[in-house]
Order: C-alpha cells, then sequence, then structure tokens
C-alpha cells in the first residue's frame, strides 16, 4: 500500500506548503471529472490529512513500512506543470482576522482559516495570462478600473514569486520595492505566486484609484 507521501509524490521531509501544492496538484490529476476515479479522489485527500494532522508516523507503524521511502525512490518524477500555481489572499480577511501583511506565516494562517473561497484560495494561470483575466475565469470579482495601468484598483502585493508587468503604470519604484504589482497587466513569471489582492486602500495607492468598475 503506498504510503501518504508516495500518494502525494512528495518527499516525507517536504514542508507544510509543498505538501499542500503536490496536494492542489494531485487533486487536480485524480479528481473524477478529470478521468479519475473516485476511489484515487479519495486516496489522496486521505492522504494529505494525514499528513496535515501528524499522523504520518502512526501510519508506518500500522502499515510496518520502518522507513518511508522518498519520493524519488518510490514514484516517478512528476511532469512539470506549464501553468503557474497562484495563491491568493482578500486583505480583507488579513483585516478581519488581525493579521499582518509581514507576517512569515500570513498564508499558513490562511490556509488553516477555513475561509470562504473568495477570500482565499488558489488557481491556475496559463503562461503569458494577465492575472486578474485569470482571476475572473475562475469567477472572481477582483477590483479594477482602467485595465490599463492608469489606477491602483487592481492592486496586488506580491508576498511569494513574481509578476511582470507588460506596460507602464503608475506605481512608483517604492510601491514596486514593496511588492505592490498591479494585476491587470501583470503576468507570473514564476512557478508558483502568492498575492494578497484588494490592496488598493493601502498608503500611497489610495490616491491613485480611478472610481471603480465591476464585471
Ligand atoms: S485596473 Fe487600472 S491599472 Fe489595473
Amino acid at each position: 500500500m503506498p504510503s501518504p507521501f508516495d500518494v502525494l509524490q512528495v518527499d516525507p521531509d517536504a514542508d507544510e506548503e509543498t505538501v499542500h501544492r503536490a496536494y492542489r496538484r494531485r487533486v487536480k490529476e485524480v479528481h473524477p471529472d478529470q478521468g479519475g476515479s473516485a476511489r484515487e479522489f479519495q486516496l489522496v485527500q486521505s492522504a494529505y490529512e494525514t499528513i496535515v494532522d501528524g499522523s504520518a508516523d502512526s501510519w508506518y507503524e500500522t502499515n510496518g513500512t520502518d522507513e518511508p521511502a522518498t519520493a524519488a525512490e518510490s514514484a516517478p518524477e512528476p511532469e512539470r506543470d506549464p501553468n503557474v500555481y497562484v495563491e491568493y489572499l482578500d486583505y480583507e480577511a488579513v483585516v478581519a482576522n488581525g493579521w499582518e501583511l509581514g507576517d512569515d506565516e500570513l498564508f499558513r494562517k490562511a490556509r488553516r482559516a477555513g475561509l470562504a473561497e473568495e477570500s482565499y484560495g488558489s488557481f491556475e494561470v496559463e503562461p503569458g495570462d494577465y492575472l486578474l483575466e485569470a482571476a475572473e475565469e475562475q469567477g472572481f470579482d477582483w477590483p479594477f478600473s482602467c485595465r490599463g495601468g492608469a489606477c491602483a484598483n487592481c492592486a496586488v502585493l506580491v508576498v511569494d514569486g513574481a509578476l511582470e508587468m507588460t506596460v507602464d503604470n503608475v506605481l512608483s519604484d517604492e510601491l514596486v520595492a514593496q511588492g505592490i504589482q498591479l494585476s491587470c497587466i501583470g503576468t507570473p513569471v514564476t512557478d508558483d505566486l502568492q498575492v494578497v489582492y484588494n490592496v488598493k486602500d493601502l498608503p500611497g495607492l489610495e490616491e491613485l484609484q480611478l472610481p471603480s468598475r465591476m464585471n
């Protein structure tokens, strides 16, 4: 029987974020709507819960394997997904929960807080696509106005990874250095990206806003 780590195709010493990303990828791969089976889907869910609960050690005791095999030994290297994995968090949820933007544990806290999907979650962006459009394709109503780099309504704070803006824009070098980017003209250029969206009211951005528009 494959171990929880084998099921998620991660090393037994993988950190929580790596496990979380592997879970998201595996869930997509084995989802019944994507050609997987309900059994595989449950197996992946159960493996994730076992690892996150910290009960993987008892799994080995029960199943009689002394040393967990590393993912490299036990599973073929997964094919690299060309899409960018984006994890997002609504700034309103940051404020409502009393969290700080500079907190290294911010996304870890968000993952465990049971937030609604519009406040926290993840989606994939195809190479070259704009972040705002990708969010809208998922059905989300992220703030925007001009859609051309001339306001700060669509601003996001990049916490991890990188977003490249494709045209001139209104942001000062100082704001960009703080991690502020515009999602309407921003394309993710790293494999993974963590952003806090809806940061348009942060100092330095409020005065750059235009009247908001809705889809
Ligand atoms: S909506 Fe105005 S810069 Fe993005």
